[in-house]
């Protein structure tokens, strides 16, 4: 049985019944989930910068698609909370993007040097706040646009 179980952050109540955005989200916790294992099998010593460098720009990268082709779908569509939506995203991204360079400093660590404590610590915290900061956005603003999407689906095929 191996030690660490993969986890499944997604949930079933995050679905909007939008394919192309429940797909890219779904594929965004999986990126949490492959973090969260990371996390569990650093205290084994296995874990080098490296693999923190690689899953926190993988986090950032895939957030930034996913952003730009959700808002790409909301302008075809003239939705009315567009600017609302551009803006979180964009919080989101410097938020994301001030973590990795001014608090994590990857640019400062050894790619084969096992993860610091503090960078342990700072990932976790990651972890927490995109998880959390990506429930939310689904349910409380993705989940507003989704009434408009469907009842044009029909003559805009998306
Ligand atoms: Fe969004």
């Amino acid at each position: 049985m191996p030690l660490n179980t993969p986890e499944n952050l997604w949930k079933p109540e995050y679905l909007l019944d939008v394919g192309s955005m429940d797909e890219q989200h779904k594929h965004f916790f999986k990126i949490l989930d492959v973090l969260s294992r990371v996390i569990g099998e650093a205290g084994r010593d296995i874990i080098k910068n490296a693999h923190l460098y690689s899953i926190v720009w993988e986090v950032r990268r895939y957030s930034q698609k996913h952003f730009h082709d959700e808002e790409t779908l909301l302008q075809k569509y003239g939705y009315q909370g567009f600017s609302d939506q551009c803006s979180e995203h964009d919080k989101f991204l410097r938020y994301i993007l001030e973590y990795i360079n001014d608090k994590m400093k990857v640019y400062e660590l050894v790619p084969g040097d096992a993860i610091s404590d503090l960078n342990l610590g700072l990932m976790q915290e990651l972890l927490e706040y995109t998880q959390q900061w990506w429930a939310d956005h689904i349910l409380k603003k993705d989940a507003l646009y989704v009434d408009l999407i469907k009842s044009n689906k029909r003559v805009k095929p998306i």
